[in-house]
């Protein structure tokens, strides 16, 4: 059954325990998400199990489809930067000058690829309070947030490379997966 579902049912302590990263291969990865209807307690309540995943995996950034509910929402921590959640985000604006990064993903362990976004970029969103707010983003944060805003339209970082690179990456991935088994 689908989390989402479970989600209006289960106590929250049931919910963080059932809560795992999907990686590639899941179909829900590749969902658009909808927007948030209503930024109440069971949003906060999502909002603080998606923080101690992120924790937990050691990642800068999480989106709710990556936990499998396909919500509008994605929160970042960067090292020593504050929690941030953006909840029905729009980028408004990017840069022209565009910088490269080796980026990965917690649904994509093991891999990392070179990939080339806005150095700069102003966004839109709702905080956890259900309070609107534009901010200007530059560096890593710029690049976490653009990033986990393209989880929200079911894209991932692998699609952005040269296709060659892409399977390189892939074959990389699926070696890994194996070896762990
Ligand atoms: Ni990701």
């Amino acid at each position: 059954m689908r989390l989402i579902i479970l989600f209006n049912y289960l106590p929250f302590i049931l919910i963080l325990l059932l809560m795992r990263i999907l990686t590639l291969g899941s179909e829900t990865l590749r969902e658009k998400s909808a927007p948030v209807k209503n930024i109440d307690g069971e949003t906060n309540k999502l909002l603080t199990g998606m923080f101690e995943i992120l924790d937990k995996h050691g990642g800068v950034g999480l989106a709710a489809i990556q936990v499998g509910l396909p919500l509008r929402l994605f929160i970042t921590k960067i090292g020593n930067d504050t929690q941030r959640v953006f909840i029905n985000p729009s980028i408004i604006e990017t840069s022209e000058e565009l910088t490269g990064y080796e980026e990965g993903c917690l649904s994509l362990p093991g891999i990392w690829g070179n990939i080339m976004r806005p150095k700069m970029i102003r966004v839109q969103a709702w905080n956890e309070k259900g309070k609107p707010f534009t901010m200007d983003a530059d560096g890593i944060l710029a690049r976490v947030i653009q990033h986990e805003y393209d989880h929200l339209g079911g894209a991932l970082f692998i699609d952005k490379l040269s296709e060659g690179k892409r399977e390189q990456l892939l074959k990389k991935y699926e070696k890994l997966k194996k070896s762990k088994k």
